[in-house]
């Protein structure tokens, strides 16, 4: 009979009543490695098979250290990121050499490290099962996997007669295979083929229970992982190759808004390229975030952290860890709004107060009244802004259906201009994806024109609350301080189940960006819907 011993952690848990309530819950510890990739100079060229490996065994190596110093950390599982192995930029002859074919752990058991003749042409999968059996943590890593395929009987198959997939791979303690992942939602990636099937891939560790798996540009896609968090999936392994994008998509920020507002633990491993602005990894619970950027890098960086189990079949029976399952806080139920958030309306009508004499309905208005609004780019996205004026106000800017409004208080130097925006259709040229966003930035200059895009400081604390008009259930809250310093919101939900809100007072750095980030999948000019 195996024997495990399941370690506790003292967690504060922050429940959507805004009750705080400290439990003693199930965890583990997890480590993710951002990992410097070393790059073939020449991806386009078409290598022997020999000079692949020797390529990728540079790779290897650094992973092997790696793993080694999370299990000395008492890591049980350790991520690694998208592209780590091999890199970037090839086409699809190019890669040939760095291909190996991954069997299906649901159809064949094996373990690389104890057979390695059971299938040619798997050095890399034999390194990586070892790896995993030698430190006794499950292992995540990425790699490219080659699947033979028939095309005079198969519709999907490829003219040359192999599938070349993204592929994620996880060995269990003992290096057996148990779980592959073909990413679903490719960027630009030429290389490598959309899996003809969607699959929804788990794997169970005897420490945590159950967790899923996507891949990068998998994240702002309806499939595969958000099916999963339905069906209750509630950890999630997230080896990524991410092209940071202020003001809304720098990589931790993005990470954590979807941790949070799934309600899920995410371990982000990015790799780090400094010339692709590739850098942000971390440890993300629905409460909690240990992460990395640094876009000066030149070397990896491994996180090890403490996370409580979520998966809710780990949890023994009773009240405090049946408190755990209440989370997600804003996720896929419009609920309505809680006390502390009707605080923060009476609050701001007392503010309001203070500075107008009572019946005087002008200076009321005047409080009240909108700002020119202007058209920038942001992202490549269109937004209609309005700027934040004076210390305090209310602010109101709308794009089609979508509306934002803005109640803030702002203190720090006033020749830092902020603006309120909103945008709401497709994103393209980059991707294809219908968004509604709500954003407060900081704009990179005094004028108009330079809202919209990436700035990492700011010295103006602003206290705030954001909310809009979104037609989509799926909102991801983000709060993103000076530095690339992660914030989150103090609160977030639905009010009069139409309008989405956070707020946040009282940030320790200045105000970069907050955003309120809704995707609208069911709009998406393309995206692998599955049955
Ligand atoms: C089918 O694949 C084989 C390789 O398996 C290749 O030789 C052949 O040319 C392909 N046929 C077509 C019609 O592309
Ligand atoms: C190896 O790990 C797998 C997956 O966790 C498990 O099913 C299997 O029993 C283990 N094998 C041994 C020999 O411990
Ligand atoms: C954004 O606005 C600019 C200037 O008005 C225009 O040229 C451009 O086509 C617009 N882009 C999109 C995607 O609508
Ligand atoms: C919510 O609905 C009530 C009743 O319709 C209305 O009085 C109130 O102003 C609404 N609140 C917001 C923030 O829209």
């Amino acid at each position: 009979m195996a024997v495990f011993i399941l370690t506790t952690a003292f967690v504060a848990l922050f429940l959507s009543e805004g009750l705080v309530v400290k439990a003693e819950v199930p965890s583990y510890i997890a480590a993710v490695y951002e990992h410097h990739v070393i790059l073939n100079p020449e991806p386009h060229v078409p290598i022997e098979r020999e000079a692949a490996l020797v390529h990728m065994n540079k790779n290897l190596d650094v992973f092997e250290e790696q793993a080694a110093s999370a299990a000395k950390q008492g890591a049980q599982i350790i991520v690694f990121p998208e592209n780590g192995l091999h890199g970037f930029k090839f086409t699809r002859t190019s890669i040939v050499g760095y291909l190996e074919t991954v069997p299906d752990p649901s159809v064949v058991t094996w373990n690389p490290c104890t057979e390695p003749d059971r299938f040619p042409n798997t050095e890399v999968l034999q390194r990586l099962s070892c790896m995993a059996q030698k430190n006794h943590l499950f292992l995540v890593a990425n790699m490219p996997n080659r699947q033979n395929c028939d095309n005079l009987t198969d519709p999907h198959c490829p003219p040359d007669g192999r599938y070349q997939f993204n592929t994620n791979i996880v060995f269990s303690d003992n290096g057996t295979l148990i779980a592959r992942y073909n990413k679903l939602n490719l960027y630009f990636e030429k290389e490598y083929d959309t899996p003809p099937e969607c699959e929804h891939v788990t794997f169970t560790t005897p420490f945590a229970g159950k967790f899923g798996i996507f891949t990068c540009f998998d994240i702002l896609f309806y499939e595969p992982v958000l099916t999963q968090v339905k069906m209750g999936v509630r950890q999630f392994v997230f080896p990524t190759a991410w092209m940071n994008k202020l003001p809304l998509l720098a990589g931790i920020h993005f990470q954590r808004s979807f941790s949070y507002a799934t309600g899920i633990t995410l371990l982000a491993a990015n790799t780090q390229a400094k010339e692709l602005g590739m850098t942000g990894s971390g440890i993300y619970t629905p409460w909690h975030a240990v992460y990395h950027h640094d876009k000066e890098a030149k070397s990896g960086k491994l996180l090890v952290s403490k996370v409580p189990v979520l998966d809710p079949s780990m949890m023994e029976d009773g009240e405090e860890s049946s408190k755990l399952k209440l989370v997600p806080f804003s996720g896929h139920s419009k609920h309505r709004s809680t006390a502390a958030s009707q605080f923060d309306v009476q609050e701001q009508q007392k503010h309001m107060s203070e500075r107008c004499l009572s019946g005087d309905m002008q200076c009321r208005e005047r409080l009240l009244s909108e700002p020119p609004t202007f058209i920038s780019n942001m992202m490549n996205d269109n937004f209609t802004f309005v700027p934040l004026q004076g210390v305090e106000g209310n602010l109101k800017v709308c794009d089609g259906s979508l509306c934002c409004h803005l109640w803030f208080r702002r203190s720090g130097p006033e020749e830092e201009l902020y603006a309120l925006g909103a945008f709401r259709g497709i994103h393209a040229p980059r991707g294809t994806y219908y968004l509604e966003v709500c954003a407060l930035v900081r704009c990179t200059g005094t004028e108009f024109r330079s809202c919209g895009g990436g700035i990492e400081n700011a010295q103006t604390v602003v206290d705030f609350r954001l909310q809009g008009t979104f037609s989509t259930p799926h909102i991801y809250p983000g709060v993103l301080g000076s530095e690339m310093t992660l914030d989150r919101p103090d609160e977030s939900g639905w009010e009069n189940k139409s309008e989405f809100y956070m707020t946040r007072k009282g940030m320790a750095t200045g105000l970069v960006t907050a955003v309120l980030y809704g995707r609208v999948y069911e709009k998406d000019g393309y995206g692998k819907r599955c049955p």
